[in-house]
């Protein structure tokens, strides 16, 4: 099995630096993911081609592009659930190739999906408890048998959920079945399970993707938040406004990287605005 990483310290707060023009090959010391000539095919379809990126700790680092570039594949590969044909993702310094789903989890890497994934069978309260499985120490069955440190943990994990109900504006529902909830309010749910157990990386894919103005506003003011607290947030997004938080951007157009840099300047350039933006 593959060895289980260190969770790094808590990031400090710094900007991303990346410049359009800067080369990709570079290693930026504050780089706390890169994503290194990545490449991956389905059959004969070219997904990726060698893709460069870099997420500075502490960052928000945008990814945009259009319809079917392949930005879901890039963070299926960043997470763990694909394999790059080519190409290396480094974490922490290390290559995490081998690094089971799981295992980046545990060091801190957590994605959300396109499509929420919610246990829908379970209250939101019972997600959020969910959420918080990894922070505990007993095992299975020190669990079942309820031993004192399981029962301690459980009520330490009800007390983090209810402060993170609280905080998402998920109390008035806490005791629904996240199955009956609107799509606004289960993508939130999963926002929230993914930040309770405080990852060092949290990767969202199309967060505000069906949810009203005032929903994608309080998103915004989650993930600055949330960054603002020392979260590095890697954010794929079709929605401009919310792509404003970001620091850095990086566009992809079928599989390649056409440009990356601050969001005026990427908005600006002549590639991107012909490429996405159909100007
Ligand atoms: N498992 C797979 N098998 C075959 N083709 C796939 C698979 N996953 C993705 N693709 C194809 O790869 C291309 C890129 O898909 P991907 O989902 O990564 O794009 P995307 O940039 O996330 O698009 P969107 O903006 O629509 O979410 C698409 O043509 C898609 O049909
Ligand atoms: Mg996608």
């Amino acid at each position: 099995m593959a060895p289980p990483l260190a969770a790094g310290a808590s990031c400090a707060r710094e900007r991303n630096v990346t410049r359009a023009d800067a080369p990709l090959t570079t290693t930026p010391s504050s780089a706390l993911l890169e994503v290194r000539a990545v490449s991956k095919s389905f059959g004969g379809l070219h997904v990726l081609r060698a893709v460069d990126l870099t997420i500075a700790r502490g960052s928000i680092t945008g990814l945009i592009g259009p319809n079917g570039a392949g930005k879901s594949t890039l963070f299926n590969i960043v997470s763990g659930f694909l394999a790059p044909d080519r190409g290396d993702v480094i974490y922490h310094g290390r290559p995490i190739g081998r690094i089971s789903v799981v295992d980046r989890s545990r060091a801190g890497l957590v994605r959300t999906f396109q499509t929420p994934q919610v246990f829908g069978h379970l209250t939101v309260r019972e997600n959020l408890v969910a959420g918080c499985h990894k922070l505990g120490r007993s095992g299975m069955l020190a669990d079942m048998l309820g031993l004192p440190l399981a029962r301690r943990e459980l009520a330490q994990m009800q007390r983090r959920a209810a402060l993170t109900a609280a905080r998402f504006s998920l109390e008035p529902v806490a005791d629904v079945l996240a199955g009956k909830l609107p799509v606004g309010q289960q993508r939130l749910l999963e926002l929230a399970r993914a930040a309770i157990a405080d990852p060092e990386l949290l990767c969202l894919d199309e967060p505000s993707s069906g949810l009203n103005g005032d929903e994608v506003d309080q998103l915004a003011r989650m993930l600055t938040q949330l960054n603002e607290e020392g979260m590095t947030v890697f954010l794929v997004s079709h929605d401009m406004e919310l792509m404003g938080c970001a620091a850095t951007v990086n566009v992809l157009c079928f599989g390649e990287t056409i440009a990356s840099g601050p969001f005026a300047a990427v908005k600006a350039d002549p590639r991107v605005r012909e490429a996405y933006l159909g100007a």
